[in-house]
């Protein structure tokens, strides 16, 4: 019924001759057309590389992040349409490095996310709690004010076209990972708040676990009825790891 996704966030690893290689091992891994909808997202400077190579592959090319503006006086900030022009299909929006680093907030995220949903791009929010969230407490109150928030205002439409993706900040580059009963519990919390959105949209929206996923977890993980793909960090820049998640499936 919903569609399992894997998605490779490189962050900013890989200069545009590394991209090229790893994105020429998952092709010839015939990974592509299978069952599992696969989407790599390199740095921006590796987009126009990557959408010539994967174009017609079945392969979804994603950016890690995207402006909330159509055009104009926004240094250093990239478009939808600069985006789609290169073939890029998904983008990340609300990464916590975003949120951490760079300041995003909810509200930022939801503009952008209907800026690419307008555009045809396929937005992957992202929302998970700290270890400190976690240790009080506030998990659900945390991960739920950012669903409210990046969600706001979305037409039922809308919210069918979203992906969500669970990402406890305390489990990213850390080698902790969620247990499966601790992520499900999560993915069902989350899937419930946007039940109370809109019902259908609940049961279509996938939502990705990620946070130290690897070869050795991800079948526990993705087992789960809540957890409907991964988005992978590290692992998902060598490809015998990528690739073996994704058969793991
Ligand atoms: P790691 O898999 O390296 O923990 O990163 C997860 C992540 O942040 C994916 O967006």
């Amino acid at each position: 019924m919903r569609k399992t996704i894997i998605a490779g966030n490189w962050k900013m690893n890989g200069t545009v001759p590394e991209s090229t290689a790893l994105i020429g091992g998952i092709l010839n891994a015939g990974v592509a057309g299978g069952k599992v909808e696969i989407v790599v997202c390199p740095p921006f400077t590796a987009l126009e590389s990557a959408g010539k190579l994967l174009k017609d592959s079945g392969i979804g090319l994603g950016a890690q992040n995207m402006s909330e503006h159509k055009s104009g006086a926004y240094t250093a900030e990239i478009s939808a349409e600069m985006l789609l022009t290169l073939g890029v299909t998904h983008t990340i929006l609300g990464h916590s490095e975003r949120r951490q680093y760079h300041f995003e907030t909810d509200d930022r995220v939801n503009r952008a996310a209907k800026a690419a949903l307008a555009a045809g791009l396929t937005p992957i929010i992202c929302v998970g709690e700290t270890l400190e969230q976690r240790d009080s407490g506030d998990t659900e109150k945390t991960v739920g004010d950012q669903i409210a928030g990046t969600l706001a205002g979305f037409a039922a439409d809308l919210l069918k076209k979203t992906v969500v993706a669970y990402e406890p900040v305390w489990a990213i580059g850390t080698g902790k990972t969620a247990t499966p009963e601790m992520a499900e519990d999560v993915h069902r919390f989350i899937r419930g708040k946007i039940a109370a959105l809109d019902k259908e949209a609940a049961n279509l929206v996938p939502i990705l676990y990620g946070g130290s996923v690897k070869l050795g977890n991800a079948g526990g993980l993705l087992t789960q009825p809540n957890i409907d793909g991964a988005l992978v960090g590290g692992a998902s820049l060598k490809v015998d790891d990528f690739v073996g998640i994704i058969n793991a499936l």
